[in-house]
């Protein structure tokens, strides 16, 4: 089995080619990545050395790139995860979501079906369904729920969601899609707002919450959702949508408290900044499709979750201090001076 993971080098993809690793050893892993800003080789040293790992510097928009790969590697499985992911950056800056969300996606699938594939699988994100209001807490998003997007990321995901379908549907082809809820653990990007929050606290820093922090997100442990696409792809049905979360809302000033708590910092460190434009007022996931069809249920609680990750970034500052001492400065600068 060979599985081309798209996006590996990112917070998301890099824990997956370590569960797969962990889980599967015997299985090949690509893993081609453009490293933008977010990408980051330094996080898969552990596994670059590896007979059965190679890693293929590369964009998924590049149609030329992406079909000699294809023809050199006949991947039997691909996972996309590459993408463009911060929504306060395509608030900035759309095109880039759109040429790497939506084109690079098309491209994925124009070569799965050039070159013949198992199984391709898109990882979606509960922000395609838009937001639910905070005073109905009855509400969930099921993968019955219309897509109804805020930001252009949220746009561009749908966009690609929607053509997944489509080529599922018009050419038969072998496609599973997952949208899950905010994840959180190790080697995510300190744009990000848990790690982003540890990062400004261990700097005695003001930490930046959007509005009055009453925003509410879904939190799951970035291993659980791991585990939950290599169940899909082991026995998931061609052409389903499946939504993965775990019961967790909680809202951003929680969050951010909870992190001042665990590194026994203030919360005179709290700022409130102006609000994030169009921002999604609450995500929640009903997840019993998956439970029901697959068994799937998550593993870690938020508070073991929580401490594991802030633990993670206290033991490995080189990791995140070099992406924060770096050109990320520049765009804290933009986001954040004078909000
Ligand atoms: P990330 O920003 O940490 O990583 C994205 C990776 O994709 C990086 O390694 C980057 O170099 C690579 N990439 C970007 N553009 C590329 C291109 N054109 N060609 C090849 N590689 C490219 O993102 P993440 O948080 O790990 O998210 C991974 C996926 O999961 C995304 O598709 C995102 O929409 C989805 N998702 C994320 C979350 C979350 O909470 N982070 C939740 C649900 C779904
Ligand atoms: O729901 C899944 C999505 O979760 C993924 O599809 C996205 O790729 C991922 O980035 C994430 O999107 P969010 O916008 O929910 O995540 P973010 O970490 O940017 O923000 C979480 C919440 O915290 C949100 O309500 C905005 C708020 N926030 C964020 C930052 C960066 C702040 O209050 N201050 C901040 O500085």
């Amino acid at each position: 089995m060979k599985i081309l993971v798209t996006g590996g080098a990112g917070f998301i993809g890099s824990n997956f080619i370590f569960h797969m690793r962990e889980k599967h050893p015997a299985y090949e892993l690509v893993c081609l990545d453009k490293l933008t800003y977010a990408g980051n080789l330094e996080t898969l040293a552990p596994v670059m050395e590896e007979p059965n790992f190679r890693f293929i510097r590369a964009d998924i928009a590049d149609r030329e790139a992406v079909y000699s790969i294809f023809a050199a590697e006949q991947p039997d499985v691909v996972v996309n995860f590459a993408a463009e992911s911060h929504v306060d950056r395509s608030i900035e800056n759309p095109a880039v979501f759109l040429e790497t969300n939506v084109m690079g996606t098309q491209v994925l699938l124009d070569a799965c079906r050039k070159y013949g594939i198992g199984r391709y699988h898109q990882v979606s994100t509960d922000e395609v369904y838009g937001d639910l209001p905070l005073d109905r807490p009855d509400l969930f998003f099921t993968e019955q729920t219309p897509l109804h997007t805020s930001s252009p990321y949220s746009a561009s995901k749908a966009a690609a969601d929607l053509l997944c379908s489509a080529y599922q549907r018009t050419y038969n082809m072998p496609i599973t899609i997952s949208r899950c809820s905010n994840n959180y653990g190790p080697y995510q990007f300190p744009e990000k707002l848990i790690p982003l929050m540890i990062a400004n606290a261990l700097a005695d820093k003001p930490l930046p919450v959007y509005g009055e922090g009453l925003n509410v997100r879904d939190w799951l442990y970035v291993e659980d959702h791991c585990a939950a696409i290599d169940l899909i792809l082991e026995r998931g049905q061609v052409g389903q949508v499946y939504n993965i979360g775990g019961h967790n809302e909680m809202k951003n000033i929680d969050i951010v408290r909870r992190i001042l708590a665990i590194l026994g910092k203030p919360e005179s460190l709290i700022t409130y900044v102006t609000d994030r434009k169009g921002h999604d007022m609450r995500y929640a996931i009903d997840p019993s499709f998956i439970h029901r069809e697959l068994g799937w249920l998550p593993e870690t609680r938020f508070d073991e979750g929580i401490q594991k990750t802030v633990q993670w970034y206290l033991d490995n500052r080189a990791w995140w201090e070099r992406i924060v001492d770096g050109e990320y400065q520049g765009y804290y600068e933009r986001m954040y001076a004078n909000r």
